[in-house]
């Protein structure tokens, strides 16, 4: 690809990496480092296609537009979560209480729902207006129709209007950051 200014070439390594192995691989682990300091939130997202419902651990989300509100979130193409939200063109989003930090570990595989308890990997889970599953002892739940799908990589950045909004906890309950963690995605 070429430089902005027209300097020749740049990328994936910059100039200054020499072109051998060993050379790129302390650079990718280096560039790695470098993306994974990027702040960043630790939510649960919820999905639904028909009778079909998963919650996932995911910290690429953010807020693309106020106006109208669209949130985007990149979703992994190889995903459970990927395959609902395609189809069931939903998604809704808690936030975590700090104190919970030990439920993302909980959903990082497909999901197992019980009906009657109305449960996912037994935990308790409401309809957000869109139907998508909200953790019910998240601390806000945010619940959004996909607009657009923009393929990027192996993720798609489904962009989403916001079409509700609540607090389930007291406002002010800390929640979740990647940081209060000790896991890291991407990079
Ligand atoms: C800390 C953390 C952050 C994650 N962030 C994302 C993310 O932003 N996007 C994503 O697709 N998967 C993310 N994952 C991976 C998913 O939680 C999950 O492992 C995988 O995508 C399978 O999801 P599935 O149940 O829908 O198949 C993250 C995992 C962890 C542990």
């Amino acid at each position: 690809m070429a430089a902005a200014g027209g300097t020749g070439p740049v990328g994936p390594y910059p100039a200054s990496v020499d072109d051998t192995d060993e050379a790129h691989d302390a650079y990718d682990r280096l560039r790695r480092r470098v993306l994974w300091s990027l702040p960043s939130g630790l939510y649960l997202l919820g999905s639904r296609a028909g009778e079909r419902r998963n919650l996932m651990t995911i910290n690429w989300v953010t807020q693309v537009s106020f106006d109208p509100k669209l949130i985007g979130v990149g979703i992994e193409k190889t995903a459970v979560t990927h395959e609902l939200v395609t189809e069931g063109r939903v998604f809704a989003l808690s936030t975590i209480d700090r104190e919970d930090r030990a439920i993302v570990r909980k959903f990082t595989k497909p999901c197992e729902w019980d009906p009657d308890a109305s449960t996912l990997n037994g935990f308790a889970v409401h309809e957000g207006a869109t139907g998508a599953p909200i953790l019910s002892q998240a601390v806000a739940s945010i619940d959004c129709e996909v607009r657009q799908a923009v393929e990027v990589g192996n993720h798609t950045f489904f962009l989403g209007e916001v079409v509700d909004t609540a607090f389930l906890k007291a406002e002010d309950t800390p929640v979740l950051r990647m940081e209060d963690t000790r896991m890291n995605y991407g990079g």
